[in-house]
């Protein structure tokens, strides 16, 4: 087994069991514990729990690497090794028992920024359907033991685009604004509240494309893997990689046309 395998089977049990207890909550009822960025923008005890649960095993288990996590922040290793996590992915799904969220874990190398860290292995796992989803850095992308092969290039007005909307109405209303000049370009747009979940159905062949601004760092670490080896183009643009500015992932071809079709409908 190489180093990346055994960080992922590491991931996998980890965030298999995260999601266990995730559910579980969920079937006794979910409670908000505060408001973040705004009022829309919700934690539950179950992300935060759920994030307890990954951290403690973590640090057991790799007590030099570093942590980067949506709601207990960040702690510094020394192994340049750091985990970047999203206890629940699609809180506002979990939050009305929408079956679609995740938990998603991804392991970097490098400063814990998705601007310039080396993604080695991720997992994104809906507890919900039971689909885990898993990468390493060059063993490519799976599902439930699948080869995952990203869609092959359509022209854009027969691809399905999947996006999603920040937690400010101002950034909101921009985005929308964005997807009212696209709609008509793509075959039609799906926004399914997690964006995890969204990169692996790049990954899978679900949606043709996925773009979004405003994403975090642990929204994206672990999905951006599996959609990269699944064979797509996961770019911020300008040939940057992925960021909190912009994602685009899709089937190269196609990420190069969405990506000058988004700069048309953005300005
Ligand atoms: C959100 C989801 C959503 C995306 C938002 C994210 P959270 O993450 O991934 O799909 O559109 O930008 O903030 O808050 O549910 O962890």
């Amino acid at each position: 087994m190489t180093g990346n395998e055994e960080l992922l089977e590491l991931a996998v049990a980890i965030a298999t069991d995260a999601g266990r207890l995730a559910a579980a909550r969920r079937e006794v009822g979910v409670e908000v514990a505060a408001s973040k960025s705004s009022l829309e923008d919700v934690v539950t005890f179950a992300d935060r729990e759920t994030e307890a649960l990954i951290r403690s095993r973590l640090a057991d288990a790799r007590p030099d690497d570093g942590f980067l996590g949506e709601e207990s922040g960040t702690g510094s290793g020394r192994s340049g090794l750091t985990w970047v996590v999203d206890p629940i992915d699609g809180t506002v799904n979990y939050l009305y028992g929408i079956p679609h969220y995740a938990v998603s874990i991804a392991v970097v190398e490098g400063e814990p920024d998705p601007a310039t860290w080396t993604a080695l292995a991720g997992v994104v796992f809906n507890p919900a359907s039971g689909e885990l989803f898993t990468a390493t850095r060059g063993g490519g992308a799976h599902l439930a033991g699948r080869r995952l092969t990203v869609a092959p290039p359509v022209d854009l007005s027969q691809a399905l685009v999947g996006t999603g909307f920040g937690y400010q109405a101002a950034k909101r209303e921009r985005q929308a604004a964005v997807v009212q000049r696209l709609i008509g370009r793509i075959r039609d747009i799906r926004r399914f509240g997690t964006a995890s979940l969204d990169l692996c159905s790049v990954a899978s062949g679900r949606l043709n494309a996925y773009y979004e601004s405003g994403l975090a760092p642990w929204d994206h670490a672990a999905g951006g893997l599996v959609a990269a080896e699944a064979g797509a183009l996961v770019t911020g643009g300008d040939g940057r990689p992925a960021s909190s500015d912009l994602i685009i992932s899709a089937h190269p071809e196609v990420a190069k046309t969405l990506e000058s079709v988004l700069r048309e409908v953005t300005n």
